[in-house]
């Protein structure tokens, strides 16, 4: 890449996602790509496949086949959707895609598609099936290779494949699904009624690699080692002589990106933490030793707490609240920027879930961006260079590549945080009083579960802190005062989660301690939602 001279206003530009790190060290050659047709599952397919050390993408359905030809992935996976095939407005692909000899695998509704397209037939089912079903292996061909006779997989589907004609062969059966899995005669094409990413399907992973290293020939080429390798001699490359700022929340995100960088570039980082009064417990203290043990860059710590709370003074409402964080997040970075001389990128932490979700991955699914989870994020308008070294990454690849990098475990496995911070932890006012309480809580809930071993079983775990006064009593005293939520969840994603189910011992400990230990707090509730209908935060 041409040297960009440093003094002349450069627009800010988002990395080109055709050029990666991933794609540069040749570590995509072997790709399978994945159709989206609106499944809540497909990025869990296209991590699946990743785990099986091939690259895998999620591109739009209704990519052309001339489009997947060009583009040559060693295999094509049609996801599962929640519409009909027989719906006028249902999501289709390009019927020639499977024609051009590259192997297809149809998943739940991504199988009626491919059967219903050669030649087969899809119907209601009179109920819906979902849950676990006990699936008989007819024909182990190669999708099946190892597999025992009988397997436990799991269901969700109100449409299934009624008739195959006479170009499919069954290649296993449940009770009530005679064509759990099928594969054409002559062409590559395979379907399963099941879900195979999904952990309730025990040789889910099997089914996969089956398909992705078995049928589909792909060698085993997606390392993160190799991309660490890979992003660090790109970034090298990109950034010439430059100088990176980068913002550093806490989170194992921008700590990946900061560790990249420092590996590539060295001094020429400098790295900014906004303290915004809305960090958890020792949070900053954490971060500060956590920096200057791995590297020798340049660190500046903003001490805006003040500034935060004034903005939030008298404020309850919820997305008022993330506006003016977001608002003040940028003030107070954009002028420790204009600090920094000679900055001419931002770094930063965008994952690949991000990227497909606000639609700008290449091919990839319509926009649908989750526009509160952008607070924290930094605007256009600053005038860096954009670099996002972590864009073609899911959390879990994130996390590994932290390990490779030599981040402790402490900041790796650290639960996600929300750049708005404890303020929408804090419901109702936020004032310093009140974060005094929510951090307290927040604090013992956490090093409880640490305490309990439970810390990496569980997605995420905090204190909540609701404006509802109850009356207690203490001693020979009557009180009133708030109430704590504990919420602690388990999921893969942070799009769907389920309530943990905590010892009641463990709460028992929480409960006693907080009401002891926080002043001002008399009741602790656990909350027992899932996502959906909940979400994880309470704002
Ligand atoms: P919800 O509450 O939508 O959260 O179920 C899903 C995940 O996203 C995190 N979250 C945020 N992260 N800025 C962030 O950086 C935000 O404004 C934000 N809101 C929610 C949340 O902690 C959970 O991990």
């Amino acid at each position: 890449m041409a040297p960009v001279s440093s003094d002349v206003p450069v627009e800010p530009r988002p990395a080109d996602p055709s050029v990666s790190p991933a794609t540069a060290g040749g570590l995509t050659d072997q790709r399978i790509v994945v159709l989206d047709f609106g499944s809540q599952y497909a990025q869990l397919i296209a991590r699946r496949v990743r785990e099986q050390n091939v690259y895998c993408e999620i591109l739009r359905h209704d990519i052309s086949a001339q489009r997947l030809r060009e583009i040559a992935p060693r295999g094509i996976i049609l996801s599962g959707g929640p519409a009909s095939v027989y719906a006028t407005d249902a999501p289709r692909c390009d019927p020639d895609l499977f024609r051009i000899g590259i192997p297809v695998l149809g998943i739940c509704y991504g199988m009626q598609l491919a059967t219903e397209a050669l030649g087969g037939q899809v119907q209601h089912t009179e109920r819906r099936e979902y849950g676990r079903a006990s699936c008989r292996i007819l024909d182990p061909d190669k999708l099946f290779a190892g597999f025992p006779e009988t397997t436990d997989v799991w269901m969700s589907h109100g449409d299934q494949v009624s008739g195959i004609g006479e170009h499919f062969q069954v290649l296993a059966e449940t009770s009530t699904c005679p064509y759990a899995a099928v594969r054409h005669r002559e062409l590559p094409v395979y379907g399963m009624q099941f879900h195979p990413e999904v952990t309730h399907t025990p040789l889910g992973g099997q089914v996969l690699h089956n398909f992705v290293i078995g049928i589909c020939g792909c060698a085993e080429t997606w390392h993160l080692g190799d991309f660490a390798q890979a992003a660090i001699d790109d970034l090298r490359q990109r950034v010439g002589n430059r100088r990176v700022i980068c913002g550093l929340s806490g989170g194992v995100d921008s700590a990946v990106v900061a560790a990249l960088l420092y590996k590539a570039i060295g001094s020429q980082l400098s790295c900014i933490l906004v303290n915004n009064g809305l960090l958890r417990k020792d949070e900053q203290a954490a971060v500060i030793s956590e920096f200057t043990n791995h590297f020798r860059a340049d660190l500046h710590v903003v001490d805006a707490e003040q500034q935060f709370m004034e903005v939030l003074a008298g404020i309850t409402d919820p997305q008022e609240k993330r506006r003016r964080i977001g608002h003040a997040f940028i003030e107070c970075f954009k002028a420790e920027a204009a600090k920094i001389d000679d900055a001419h990128f931002l770094a930063q932490g965008t994952l690949y879930p991000d990227v497909i979700e606000s639609g700008a991955a290449i091919d990839g699914p319509a926009a649908t961006i989750k526009l509160h989870h952008n607070v924290g994020g930094l605007p256009e308008e600053l005038g860096f260079e954009l670099i996002e070294p972590l864009r073609d990454l899911f959390k879990d690849e994130v996390r590994r590549l932290g390990c490779e990098l030599g981040l402790p475990e402490t900041l790796v496995w650290r639960h996600p945080f929300p750049g708005p911070g404890l303020a929408v932890r804090c419901l109702g006012e936020v004032t310093a009083e009140r974060l005094v309480k929510l951090r307290e809580a927040d604090s013992i809930v956490v090093n409880e579960i640490k305490a309990a071993g439970l810390y990496r079983q569980t997605s995420q775990s905090f204190a909540v802190l609701l404006p509802v006064q109850s009356v207690g009593v203490m001693g020979d005293a009557r009180t009133y005062e708030e109430t704590v939520a504990i919420r602690s969840v388990n999921t893969d994603d942070f799009m769907t989660a389920d309530w943990s189910r905590l010892p009641y011992e463990l709460l028992a400990r929480i409960s006693t301690r907080i009401i002891n230990e926080v002043a001002g707090v008399n009741r602790v509730c656990y909350d027992i939602s899932s996502k959906p209908p909940a979400t994880i935060e309470w704002e």
